[in-house]
């Protein structure tokens, strides 16, 4: 319908925006965070939309890299999220560069003997015995500094290489044990471990400072910001009005983000019952309360589920987002951006972004344009199996950018 509107354009934000070069270079990608934004999405819309001292908002935004881009168009912002990393590593992703010496931090951590141990339950599950007494050294030495600027400096390697002396396979997007994990871990135990160890922590701060001097090419603005983890944004109010809403809504097959995030939390000194608490927040793994969707598309779909679970899902999927964006739009004057993928369900994909774009349609937005990028290569939206159903997933590669105006 809305395709015969003329409304869907094909586009590549990467070609748009050729002034990013890739979407890990500066600090957009210091940490691996799930279904990232690429930063030439939020480029694209500031370059188009905004002007310098709007003020931007994600209500949902993982690893913050509106925030991180925002700065660069001179934009204020906040950003919300369930996930407590938000502000740890929007944090780093801002950082101005300062020279530090590396050799000498890496000889005091060495040297360092007051212990931290996560309170976590399951630590000896996912570490063999030999490594935690040296971990909880060097962890001590984390939350013993004063000094923030090299606690943040230091604090995206050290949950990097505290992943890897663990048995998480890290190339799965959740926390689990695997046969390659096993090995990689055996492998470490028979070398001399504790050199491997300070040569990656070496090599990844780096890393991280090499990526603050490139985020500095972008002349980043000192802008007013607000940054909040361990947000539910279901319940949560905004205080004041922004001018543009940017999101990546958590997916219809969403990742378990908290799930993810949980070992490098627990290192953060976060405690089980909070993580838990977290976890039991996340979208669409929750029960939510009935809220009205204004879209036929949706009640069409709807009527096609009969598995009792998949319709729980799907509900609680669009009662959740919608529910929320529909209370926060209110306070938005200018523009909303939502960016999303179409999750299948039993084989056919639900056009998401198509029923967001009704609903707020109906709700007295103007629907510009979707905009649909058709690269391939990409972390969001990209699992062969979909979590939440368990069943193989054959979604069309894109991602959708529903562009909305206020009237
Ligand atoms: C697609 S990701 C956003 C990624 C982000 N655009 C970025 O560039 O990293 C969706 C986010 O929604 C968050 N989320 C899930 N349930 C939430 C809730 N109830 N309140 C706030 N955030 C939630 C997840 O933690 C996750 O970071």
């Amino acid at each position: 319908m809305l395709e015969r509107e003329g409304k869907y354009k094909s586009v590549s934000f990467r070609k748009l925006v050729n002034e990013i070069p890739s979407t890990t270079h500066a600090t957009f990608g210091l940490y691996r965070y799930p279904a990232k934004f690429i930063p030439q999405v939020i480029s694209f819309i500031l370059k188009n939309y905004a002007r310098p001292k709007m003020k931007v908002f994600d209500p949902f935004a993982g690893y913050g890299t509106v925030g991180v881009v925002a700065r660069i168009y001179d934009c204020d912002y906040e950003l919300w999220d369930l996930n407590p990393l938000l502000e740890v590593l929007h944090a780093v992703a801002t950082l101005k560069p300062k020279n530090i010496g590396v050799i000498s931090l890496l000889h005091q951590i060495e040297c360092y003997k007051e212990e931290f141990i996560p309170r976590w339950s399951n630590l000896y599950y996912w570490y063999p015995e030999d490594f935690l007494p040296f971990l909880f050294k060097v962890w001590g030495f984390y939350h013993s500094l004063e000094d923030e600027y090299i606690k943040h400096i230091l604090v995206i390697p050290l949950l990097k290489v505290t992943r890897y002396f663990s048995y998480d396979d890290i190339q799965r997007q959740k926390l689990s044990k695997s046969p390659k994990s096993e090995q990689r871990i055996k492998s470490l135990l028979k070398s001399d471990w504790k050199t491997v160890f300070f040569q990656m922590l070496r090599k990844e701060i780096t890393l991280v400072l090499e990526r603050i001097h490139e985020y500095q090419k972008y002349s980043p603005k000192d802008v007013n910001s607000i940054v909040k983890g361990g947000v539910d944004t279901l319940s949560e109010d905004l205080r004041e009005e922004k001018d543009i809403l940017i999101t990546s809504p958590p997916y219809l097959q969403s990742h378990e983000y908290i799930r993810q995030a949980k070992m490098d939390l627990f290192w953060l000194g976060f405690s089980e019952d909070y993580i838990n608490r977290l976890s039991k927040l996340e979208i669409p793994y929750r029960n939510v309360p009935p809220q009205p969707i204004y879209s036929q598309t949706y009640l069409q779909w709807r009527s096609r589920i009969k598995e009792h679970r998949l319709l729980k899902i799907f509900d609680n999927y669009f009662w959740g987002v919608l529910g929320a964006l529909t209370r926060l739009q209110k306070k938005m004057s200018s523009y909303m951006f939502l960016f999303v993928g179409r999750a299948s369900i039993r084989g056919s994909p639900v056009p998401i972004d198509q029923i967001f774009a009704e609903h707020f349609s109906s709700l007295g937005w103007i629907h510009e344009t979707t905009l649909m990028d058709t690269i391939v290569a990409r972390r969001l939206f990209s699992y062969k199996i979909n979590p939440a159903t368990g069943i193989r997933d054959n979604r069309t590669p894109t991602e959708n950018l529903v562009i909305l105006k206020k009237l």
